[in-house]
C-alpha cells in the first residue's frame, strides 16, 4: 500500500469501490498513484455543466474544471456540435507546408483577445509542448537575430512548466526533476516568491515580495545577460501549491527582462482563458510577457491543444532570408488539428456569448470570502486566492508530507467533491459558469473534510 494514503480511508474507498466492468491492468496511469487507485478506483463516466458522474451513477461538483480546463463547463453544445461536425467534414489536414481554415480562424480569434502586441500564434498539442515550444522559439530568435551567445534558460523554483525535457528543467518541482538526469544544460533558476511568513492569509495580491524579483539580477551578474535566452515562469504558479504573485512583482520581472534584453514567457497553461478574471493573466496584472504559453482552457479540454503567443516582432525577425525556406523548424503533426480548431472556436464562442472570460473577476470577492472563511479550522496554515483560483494549505502530518491532504481528498470524492491536491495545499479552481451556491457547496464540504482529518 502506498505509504502516503491513510490505511482507515483506503479501507473505507476500497470496501464502497464499484468493481468496474473493464480490465485495469494495461492502464499505466500518468501522475496516479497506480496501484492504490486499482484497488478503489474513480471513474467517471459522464459529465454536465458543473457535474460529473462516477460508474456508481453518483453525481460528484467538478471544483477543479476538470484538470484546470474546462472553464465553460462540460458538455457545452457549440463545443460539442462543432467538433461533431469537424470529425465528419476534414478529420486531420497536414500542418506542415498545407493548412485548413480554422487553423487561421482560431489564431485571428485568439489574438483578439491577447495582450496588445501579442499578434501571432504557435500551435501545440498540450501545455508540455507549448513551453517547449517557446523556449526553442526563444533560443531561434536570439540566434536570427545574430545573439547567438544567449542560451541560457532561467525558470523559477516552485514552477512547473509541463513534463516534457525543457519544461522540467526550468521547472522547480523537485519531484518532476530528480529521476531524470540532468536535464537541459544552462539552465538556472530565480527564487520563488512564496513567503509564508510575510504573506499568509493574503486575500488576493501578497502585499510583500516585489524585490524578489530582483533574484534575476543576481542571475545576470553571475552569467551575464549577454548569454540568457528567456526567463519563463507562472503569473501565477498553480500546481506548486497556488502562489499569487506579490503585488509589483511581475512588473519588475518585466523592467529587469526589458534592461537586459531577456524575453518574458508567461506560462499561462492554467491562468489563459479566464481564470483569473481576463481573458490571459498577463492582462489581469497588468504586465505583457514576450510570449504566453498556454493550453487546456483555449478548447475547454474537449480536445487537446497547446498555443504559444508570440509578439510581432519576434516573430517578424524570422522572416527573413529566401522565401520558400522554412523559418522556424518546429512543428507537431497535430498542430492546428482540425478538430482541435473546431473545439476552440465552439470554445471561444462559448466563452464570449456568456461573459466567461471576465467571470471569474466578478466572482472574486465572493468566492475569495468564502475561501478564506475556512481560516481558523484545524491544521489550516494559509489560504490564497485570485480571481477563481483557491489554495488552501494544511499543516503536513508529522513526517508524512501530502497524507493529510489527500485524505481530504479521498474523503471529498466519496461526498461528491472533485479537488486537487499539491503537496498539503487543497487547489479549487471550479468551471467559469460556477453559480454562488455551488461555491457555498464546495467550500462546506471542505469545512466538514479539514475537521475530520483533524
Ligand atoms: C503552468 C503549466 N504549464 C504546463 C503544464 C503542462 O500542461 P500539459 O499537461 O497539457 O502538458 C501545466 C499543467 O498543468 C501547467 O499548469
Amino acid at each position: 500500500m502506498n505509504k502516503a494514503i491513510d490505511p482507515a480511508l483506503m479501507q473505507a474507498a476500497e470496501a464502497t469501490a464499484a468493481k468496474p466492468g473493464v480490465r485495469m491492468d494495461a492502464y499505466w496511469m500518468p501522475f496516479t498513484a497506480n496501484r492504490q487507485f486499482k484497488k478503489a478506483p474513480r471513474l467517471l463516466t459522464r459529465a454536465s455543466g458543473m457535474h460529473y458522474w462516477d460508474d456508481r451513477g453518483r453525481q460528484i461538483l467538478d471544483g477543479i474544471a476538470g484538470l484546470w480546463c474546462v472553464n465553460a463547463g462540460h458538455g457545452r453544445p457549440r463545443i460539442v456540435q462543432a467538433m461533431q461536425q469537424q470529425a465528419a467534414e476534414l478529420d486531420f489536414a497536414p500542418p506542415f507546408q498545407m493548412a485548413h481554415p480554422k487553423a487561421f480562424e482560431l489564431a485571428e480569434r485568439v489574438v483578439q483577445i491577447a495582450p496588445p502586441g501579442m499578434t501571432k500564434v504557435f500551435f501545440a498539442n498540450s501545455g508540455s509542448e507549448a513551453v517547449d515550444t517557446a523556449l526553442k522559439m526563444a533560443l531561434a530568435y536570439h540566434r536570427v537575430r545574430g545573439e547567438g551567445t544567449r542560451t541560457r534558460l532561467i525558470g523559477r523554483e516552485r514552477g512547473y512548466h509541463g513534463v516534457n525535457f525543457g519544461g522540467i528543467s526550468v521547472g522547480g518541482m523537485v519531484a518532476n526533476r530528480k529521476t531524470f538526469a540532468t536535464g537541459l544544460p544552462g539552465v538556472d533558476h530565480i527564487r520563488h516568491t512564496h513567503d509564508p511568513a510575510r504573506n499568509a492569509f493574503s486575500v488576493g495580491q501578497p502585499a510583500h515580495g516585489a524585490d524578489i524579483a530582483d533574484d534575476l539580477e543576481r542571475l545576470v551578474a553571475l552569467h551575464d545577460a549577454s548569454n540568457i535566452a528567456a526567463v519563463i515562469v507562472e503569473p501565477v504558479a498553480g500546481s506548486t501549491g497556488v502562489l499569487v504573485p506579490p503585488a509589483g512583482y511581475l512588473q519588475r520581472l518585466r523592467e529587469i527582462c526589458t534592461r537586459h534584453g531577456i524575453l518574458l514567457i508567461f506560462d499561462e497553461v492554467i491562468t489563459g482563458f479566464g481564470r483569473t478574471g481576463q481573458p490571459f493573466a498577463a492582462q489581469t496584472f497588468g504586465v505583457v510577457p514576450d510570449m504566453i504559453t498556454c493550453a487546456k482552457g483555449i478548447t475547454n479540454g474537449s480536445a487537446p491543444m497547446g498555443a504559444v503567443l508570440v509578439r510581432q516582432e519576434i516573430h517578424d525577425a524570422f522572416m527573413t532570408g529566401p522565401e520558400h525556406l522554412i523559418e522556424f523548424f518546429h512543428g507537431y503533426t497535430y498542430s492546428a488539428h482540425p478538430i482541435a480548431c473546431a473545439a476552440g472556436l465552439g470554445t471561444l464562442d462559448t466563452y464570449a456569448e456568456e461573459g466567461l472570460l471576465t467571470r471569474a473577476g466578478e466572482l472574486e470577492a465572493y468566492f475569495g470570502a468564502a475561501v478564506h472563511s475556512l481560516a481558523g479550522e484545524p491544521n489550516v496554515i494559509d489560504i490564497r486566492n485570485i480571481g477563481l483560483v483557491g489554495g488552501i494549505e494544511l499543516a503536513p502530518l508529522a513526517g508524512e508530507p501530502t497524507k493529510r491532504a489527500f485524505g481530504i481528498f479521498l474523503d471529498l470524492w466519496e461526498k461528491g467533491l472533485l479537488v486537487r491536491t499539491t503537496g498539503d495545499t487543497v487547489a479549487l479552481s471550479p468551471p467559469l459558469i460556477i453559480e454562488r451556491g455551488q461555491i457555498d457547496q464546495i467550500v462546506d464540504l471542505l469545512r466538514g473534510a479539514i475537521r475530520r482529518a483533524a
